[in-house]
């Protein structure tokens, strides 16, 4: 007897026409025709059953702020940090919560039950980091939230953020962030790196820095990340962010670094949507693309991801939750259209983040937690297609959305009166 049986699955590694057994919250069983009875039965009509999407870079205290206290009109990073420095001295934390909360509400609805946000300690208040542990506790029940400790204005430019910093980690804040490229010199960020290793090393996190986020190919933190993660043994926990930098890095350094980052265990992520948007931005024509080496990481066997970074912020008026959005941008960006390259953006926004946010029992496999998504797509690459509609939203072996399938209703003689994007395929 299973609480939760989905019928006639595929999955994202190719196996079709499975059923998938739920019990205690966990996923039980799959294979073919399974037997047995159910308290609910899903038909999955041989669609995409898919392990919850994860954003592993987002910034939920800023989220859904777009035009306070006004809007980007340069649309730079820098502009978008000053906007961000306007609003902190305006926010309460009722606001936060409840713009947090909001978004958290749209992130279920997508299946996006996984979620790595920074949350910026450059606050004598702490006034997001109150807000955000708020919200975790909130939403525990549905998604996982890990917060990333974020001295936005610098861990040595900004007074006092050091000692910040620590009290954001004391009151639970869960992973080591930074800015290297964002302190006043080279030196400065270096050893902002070093620093900010030795403190996750000394109280056992993980460490994410926003690194090299600049068009600057001399900004090489992330050789400086690379180095005190594997001198301080921290290898596996520490992901690099952005590394924007390496779109425009000497192609030979980039051959050094590389291995180097694979050796140490140091992870990617990119942030398609918002590195489009913000690189390139000093350029005339060519103008760079600025997200970093994404396909040659993975030839190398570094974990990479893709994050969505914003939405309706200081940075980013765009966005919707939607991770097949993020990914399908990467691909794009990244020009990764190989079938096999397709499928690998999909574990971008999947089992990549889930690997860098060291989440337990994730996968649609026996044994792990009975946390899925049923879409409206054939298979991983259509999904990304057609960024496909979120059917069902299951967490812990129970229905927790629904979206109705989209289809049109057409009127034209001698065709068909529904359409279903997700019918429409090549024809031989
Ligand atoms: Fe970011």
């Amino acid at each position: 007897m299973f609480d939760l049986k989905l019928t006639n699955a595929t999955l994202p590694d190719g196996r079709t026409g499975v059923d998938i057994g739920v019990s205690g919250g966990l996923v039980t069983a799959i294979e073919a025709d399974l037997g047995g009875e159910a308290g609910e039965v899903i038909d999955a009509g041989g669609q995409l059953v898919s392990p919850p999407f994860v954003d592993c870079h987002f910034h939920m205290d800023a989220t859904l702020s777009l035009g306070l206290p006004r809007f980007n009109e340069s649309g730079l990073l820098l502009e978008g940090i000053q906007i961000w420095g306007e609003l902190k001295p305006l926010l309460t934390q009722e606001a936060v919560v409840d713009r947090a909360l909001a978004y958290c509400d749209l992130a279920v609805s997508q299946g996006l039950l996984a979620i790595r946000t920074h949350v910026d300690i450059c606050d004598d208040r702490l006034l997001g980091v109150e807000a955000l542990l708020e919200v975790k506790r909130r939403v525990a029940p549905y998604i996982d939230l890990q917060l990333v400790a974020f001295p936005q204005d610098g861990y040595y430019r900004s007074p006092g953020a050091v000692d910040l910093l620590d009290r954001a980690l004391d009151m639970g804040v869960d992973v080591v962030g930074g800015i290297p490229h964002f302190e006043r010199t080279m030196a400065d960020g270096a050893a902002s790196v070093t620093a900010l290793c030795q403190i996750a090393e000394k109280r056992g996190l993980l460490v994410d820095l926003h690194c090299d986020e600049t068009d600057d190919p001399l900004s090489r933190h992330i050789e400086t990340l690379t180095y005190e993660t594997q001198r301080l043994g921290l290898n596996g926990r520490v992901a690099g962010s952005h590394l924007t930098s390496m779109h425009s890095m000497d192609n030979y350094y980039v051959s050094k670094l590389l291995p180097l980052m694979a050796e140490a265990g140091v992870a990617a992520i990119a942030n398609p949507n918002i590195n489009i948007g913000i690189q390139g931005r000093h350029d005339t024509y060519p103008k760079r693309r600025g997200m970093t080496r994404i396909p040659e990481m993975l030839t190398y066997g570094i974990t990479a991801a893709f994050g969505q970074d914003c939405m309706m912020d200081p940075w980013y008026s765009l966005g919707q939750a939607d991770m097949l959005e993020v990914a399908s941008m990467g691909l794009h960006v990244a020009q990764m259209t190989s079938r096999n390259a397709m499928r690998q953006c999909f574990a971008a926004v999947t089992t990549g983040p889930a690997e860098i946010l060291h989440l337990d029992g994730y996968g649609v496999e026996v044994g792990c937690k009975a946390d899925m998504v049923l879409l409206q797509a054939a298979d991983p690459i259509e999904a990304i297609r057609l960024k496909a509609t979120r059917l069902a939203v299951i967490k812990g072996g129970k229905v927790i959305s629904r979206t109705a399938p989209r289809q049109s209703k057409l009127s034209l003689t001698g065709r068909p009166e529904i359409l279903d994007p997700a019918k429409v395929g090549p024809r031989l």
